[in-house]
């Protein structure tokens, strides 16, 4: 099972939002069964929370249902039972950071470093402004889970699924 983590601040608009738009690449691929997906905040304002309905809506109309997700926290142990731990922003990347045990510090990345287009290196924080900040967050986080999966299918899938 490859395991991926996304991450960003409240852990209630972009991070469950690349968790259910990924899933949705995911299960479009078959390869549910051998991709485990999460997502959580550096901070704990939201624990508990369901996505913000912003959020929850620009994802149903998408296609992805995100509706049951809850806030969590990040955590030291997150980052090393992941392969993938994956930062919306600078910000939470250094956060992540500070987080990591000696060895892993690495391991967290940006998100977008999977995007195809690369128009972007960090997916905006929405929070704080209206729906085209939430259409903006879906279409970068749908291009990134795209190269994401493709990222994981040749490096970690080939010879399980015996793809090509
Ligand atoms: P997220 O967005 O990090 O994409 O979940 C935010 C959610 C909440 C807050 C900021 C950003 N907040 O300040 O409460």
């Amino acid at each position: 099972m490859v395991k991926v983590l996304f991450v960003c601040l409240g852990n209630i608009c972009r991070s469950p939002m690349a968790e259910g738009v990924f899933r949705h690449r995911v299960q479009e691929q078959g390869l549910e069964e051998f991709v485990f997906i999460d997502s959580a905040g550096t901070h704990a304002y939201h624990i508990d929370e369901p996505p913000d309905p912003r959020a929850q809506e620009t994802a149903r109309r998408y296609g992805a249902d995100i509706s049951g997700l809850r806030g969590r926290q990040v955590r030291t142990r997150d980052i090393e039972e992941f392969h993938y731990v994956l930062a919306m922003d600078r910000e939470n990347l250094a956060n992540l950071r500070k987080l990591c045990s000696p060895g892993l510090i690495d391991k967290p990345r940006l998100f977008l470093e999977f995007a195809r287009e690369r128009r972007v290196d960090e997916v905006p924080d929405p929070y704080f402004g209206g729906q085209s900040g939430f259409d903006q967050v879906l279409d970068l986080i749908d291009d990134a889970a795209q190269g994401l999966l493709a990222d994981i299918e040749q490096r970690h899938l080939r010879e399980r699924t015996g793809r090509r």
